[in-house]
């Protein structure tokens, strides 16, 4: 839920950033080694194809796209809708199929559907509040379903963190979150964590701060 800050204001960031958010390596994943390495991990992460995934906060649907080009049936969902201008787009110039819808990753609009993964990247961080979203998305998982979060503590960890908007003043995890505290939080799924850092190729290159994939199931 988005609580007590202003959507629009978010909303306005989000939308803001859509045309040029694929610019950075690890979003746009137009270099084929960062692709090929994005890939190769969301093979290891999700289930054999197809099954069913919610993209969370999917912004210009990168990975989303990369699942439903293995036969996954996605569907993405963001607060900004030129975000999900951006991955419809996308999709639209692949021949991909996907489904999206403009609204709060923390309640998704999507009905009584349920899912065989929630997949979510660098979404938790900017969550008013993020173990609801968690409870949430695990709600909506089918038996046997598995959250793939892929997360990240940017910079230091005591280094103070700017709100990115006045209103993320408050946000619980505004520089991100460890992973030891994100294992905590998906009880009672069991996680597993794989250390995203020590590869370059993910980011296009190298990088010092914390970031991993926690799988729960
Ligand atoms: C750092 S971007 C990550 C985008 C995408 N997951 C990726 O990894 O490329 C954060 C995304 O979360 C979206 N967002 C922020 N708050 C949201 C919310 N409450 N519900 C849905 N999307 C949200 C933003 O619009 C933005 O697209």
């Amino acid at each position: 839920m988005l609580g007590g800050m202003t959507a629009s204001t978010l909303t306005r960031f989000w939308d803001a950033c859509a045309a040029s958010f694929d610019d950075e390596p690890d979003h746009g994943l137009t270099d084929p080694r960062v692709r090929a390495a994005w890939q190769r991990r969301m093979r290891g992460w999700l289930p054999t194809a197809p099954a069913d995934v919610l993209d969370a906060g999917c912004g210009t649907g990168s990975l989303a796209a990369l699942a439903a080009a293995d036969g996954h049936r996605v569907t993405g969902v963001d607060l900004a809708p030129e975000m999900i201008a951006q991955a419809r787009g996308k999709f639209a110039a692949a021949g991909l199929p996907g489904r999206f819808a403009v609204g709060d990753a923390a309640d998704p609009p999507t009905g009584d559907a349920r899912f065989d993964v929630v997949l979510c990247r660098h979404l938790l961080w900017t969550l008013p509040d993020p173990h609801a979203a968690l409870a949430a998305w695990t709600a909506r998982l089918r038996p046997g379903g598995r959250l793939v979060l892929i997360e990240g503590r940017w910079g230091r960890q005591d280094d103070p963190v700017t709100p990115y908007v006045p209103e993320a003043a408050g946000l619980p995890w505004p520089g991100g979150v460890p992973a030891a505290d994100l294992a905590r939080a998906v009880a009672p799924l069991t996680p597993r964590v794989e250390p995203l850092h020590d590869d370059a190729d993910l980011w296009g290159r190298p990088v010092h701060d914390e970031r991993y994939a926690l799988i729960a199931r």
